[in-house]
């Protein structure tokens, strides 16, 4: 094969939090997200969510922006606390909330773009955490989740084929409850472990759903979302060769082998000990092989020498620089990303050679730097991010082409400048330009690379 398959879908990707805005509008509760940004000194620039690109209101002219992408797809995340305010199996819907992600569905099909559609991106409503600790409580948030999941089901299922449970478990668990650095903001070495664990049963649980009562009529396909940076050792010692294994099994290989392989890796268990949860039999019948494909976010390629780091990443020294010296690649507005293409084949051809399961790219992009001081005229010729999506996607061909990995799908991160979580407003993903004082929406030169690739390189 040369080309993809003329299946193969592609557009972009957005989450609930980082675009909608209106977050008391609407009937919508208020998630951690919304707690957490109000923090003083949590958020890089002291913002929060309230209004981000506005997207709650401006639906219509962000799916306009999609068609006129080319795109074939889009990805969204559900705001549970705008479907359910307080989040929990006993609470009231919010017919309101509801609507609106039903009119977004209809509008985006009615346009030719296939629905991709996240459960959950981090905003867990406040209600939940409030009441029993949120992730911590696994009784009480396993039935809340799944009695979420459900409802979505029930009410968007008859259109909506493609579910992504979680976005970034590990973001979940490490950013939010070991570092401190995402909502709900807590710092230890016991609670990411028992988070990470619930967030597997939690995911499993909704998957066990969907096949039993929903795919039988609804016929559709539903998966998980991880991430991870390919792991390049820096040199081959057999030292640092084991380092970079090491990263990729705490990164990824705690969430994907008890997913794909009823198990967590041996590394993780060996330097984790007892504050790694065990699975019960029962549940480990549900968790493994509950997803239907490996949905993959990745930006960039880390270089991993032994010792030292965090017992979170399983202490590895993680940088970009190689022995003589040189960088990896062209470095955005982010200390954690280069551009690497070669990283993001690799790590393509390990996760088929793994894992066994087709592969959707759910995420993959480039901050530019100072997008955020830079007049718009000047923005909009996003160099740095052309290189990077055209080494990207052309890393994906030859991971599919020539390596024969069955990648299914690819969404660039992200439609529009957003809220950058801890960064606010100061980072920029979009391959469209926000100007958050009108919000006004100008496409950037990178708007047009991806649309040239996949037309060239899709089969008719
Ligand atoms: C997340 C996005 C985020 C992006 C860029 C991913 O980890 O899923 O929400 O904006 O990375 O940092």
């Amino acid at each position: 094969m040369v080309k993809l398959p003329s299946d193969f879908v592609w557009g972009y990707a957005t989450a609930s939090y980082q675009i909608e805005g209106s977050a008391s509008a609407g009937g919508r509760g208020p998630s951690i997200w919304d707690t957490f940004s109000k923090i003083p000194s949590k958020i890089r620039d002291g913002s929060n969510g309230d209004i981000a690109t506005d997207s709650y209101r401006l639906w219509k002219e962000d799916v306009a922006l999609l068609k006129s992408y080319g795109v074939r797809a889009y990805r969204f995340s559900i705001s549970w606390s705008r479907v359910i305010p307080l989040g929990g199996r006993n609470d009231l819907v919010n017919e309101e909330g509801i609507a609106f992600y039903r009119g977004l569905i209809e509008e985006l099909l009615k346009n030719g773009i296939t629905p991709f559609v996240t459960l959950y991106h981090w905003d867990l409503p406040q209600g939940l955490d409030d009441r029993y600790g949120g992730w911590l409580n696994k009784e009480e948030i396993v039935k809340d989740y799944v009695n979420y999941a459900r409802l979505c089901f029930t009410r968007y299922g008859d259109l909506v084929k493609n579910w992504i449970t979680h976005n970034e478990p590990w973001c979940i668990s490490v950013l939010g409850y070991q570092k401190g650095a995402f909502a709900p903001g807590h710092k230890g070495d016991v609670e990411p472990w028992i988070v990470a664990h619930h967030t597997i049963l939690a995911h499993a649980y909704t998957v066990k759903l969907y096949r039993e009562e929903f795919k039988p009529t609804q016929g559709g396909q539903i998966g998980i979302t991880l991430d991870c940076h390919w792991q390049l050792p820096y040199d081959d010692s057999p030292a640092n060769v084991a380092a970079a294994q090491r990263g990729i099994d705490f990164k990824l290989g705690r969430f994907a082998d008890p997913i794909y392989k009823g198990h967590y890796p041996a590394t993780v268990k060996a330097m984790i000990g007892d504050r790694l949860p065990e699975f019960t039999a029962e549940e480990l019948a549900v968790v493994k092989g509950s997803s239907d494909f490996f949905g993959l976010n990745t930006y960039t390629t880390q270089i991993v020498q032994e010792g030292g780091g965090d017992e979170i990443n399983g202490r590895i020294t993680v940088g970009f620089t190689r022995p003589d010296g040189s960088q990896l690649g062209t470095q955005a507005h982010v200390s954690w990303l280069q551009t690497y293409p070669p990283g993001f084949r690799l790590l393509l051809n390990y996760l088929w050679k793994t894992y066994e399961r087709p592969i959707y790219i759910t995420e993959n992009g480039f901050a530019a730097r100072n997008e955020d001081v830079l007049p718009v005229e000047q923005v909009i010729h996003d160099v740095d991010r052309v290189e990077y999506f055209e080494g990207y996607a052309n890393a994906l061909l030859q991971a599919v082409t020539e390596d024969g990995v069955p990648v299914k799908g690819y969404f660039g991160w992200s439609l529009l400048d957003n809220y950058e979580w801890a960064d606010g407003y100061l980072t920029r993903f979009g391959v469209t330009y926000v100007d958050y004082a009108t919000q006004k929406r100008t496409p950037k030169d990178s708007s047009r690379v991806l649309k040239r690739f996949f037309e060239k390189h899709i089969e008719a």
